[in-house]
């Protein structure tokens, strides 16, 4: 690290509120590609760097003192890429499952969003296993969204609340707000209060679109593979400079 980029790290410590962190921060890791295409290596390469990003990441967030980080690492829209790249990406994905519990050392929650049942049995296995092995590590949870898309998620619940009604178990009445949020891959937990996208891409890509309804929005041109700690202070710096009113005044 430069003597510059050190500088401007240590100011940004100094001027984030460490009291009034957002709880939750979601994050789109976009950019892989054109960060390989820029360096001249293949994509698979930029997805590899990309996950280094995921853990250097996911570790600082947690010695921050964010209580919730949700990644987007793969969209139920991203099949429609080359299958060499997508083989890539779930060998990056699987060796994340392998790999992942030694490198958390205990200190994280792993929660998996998304319809798995687009996986095979044995990536299941160790989806689950990460789950169940994380689940006392209170205080921190990695959110990890694997074909996640916002509308599938938002259709695979209302299945399951309609086949709840047709079976009695609940009435129509039921159905609130508070209702459907807990029927969502991300049951139980906050909202995001952040949302971040690098890449200089300014959309959600079908990612928390129920969930983000209030979310402070944060765009960057920077690529995923370069996004370091001190952008995410950027990020939480710039958020708690926002305004969030929630349609009040
Ligand atoms: C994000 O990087 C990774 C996934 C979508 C899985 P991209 O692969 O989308 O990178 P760009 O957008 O082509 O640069
Ligand atoms: C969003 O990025 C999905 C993930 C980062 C996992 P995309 O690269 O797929 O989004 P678009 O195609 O630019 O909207
Ligand atoms: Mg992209």
């Amino acid at each position: 690290m430069s003597f510059f980029d050190a500088f401007r790290k240590k100011r940004l410590e100094a001027e984030v509120d460490f009291d009034n962190l957002p709880v939750h921060v979601a994050i789109i890791m976009d950019g892989n590609g054109r960060w390989a295409k820029r360096h001249s290596l293949p994509r698979k390469s930029g997805h590899a760097m990309g996950a280094k990003t995921f853990e250097e990441i996911s570790e600082c967030a947690g010695e921050l003192g964010i209580k919730i980080i949700t990644f987007y690492a793969f969209s139920t829209e991203n099949w429609k890429r080359d299958k060499e790249e997508v083989e890539a990406l779930m060998a990056l994905l699987e060796d994340y499952l392998d790999n992942g519990l030694q490198k958390l050392k205990g200190r994280a929650q792993i929660r998996f969003l998304g319809d798995m049942s687009a996986f095979s049995e044995s990536f299941r296995e160790k989806q689950r296993y990460i789950e169940e092995a994380t689940k006392g590590n209170s205080g921190f949870l990695i959110n990890v969204a694997l074909n996640y898309g916002s509308r599938d998620e938002i259709t695979r619940a209302v299945r399951g609340i309609a086949e709840d009604v047709k079976s009695g178990k609940i009435s129509a009445d039921d159905i609130t707000e508070e209702f459907i949020s807990s029927r969502l891959d991300t049951g139980g937990e906050p909202d995001p209060d952040l949302i971040i996208r690098p890449s200089g891409e300014f959309r959600l890509s079908n990612f928390l679109m129920w969930q983000g309804a209030y979310s402070e929005l944060w765009f960057d041109k920077i690529l995923w593979p370069d996004f370091k700690k001190e952008d995410l202070l950027r990020a939480i710096h710039d958020y708690q400079n926002r305004n969030r009113r929630f349609g009040g005044r």
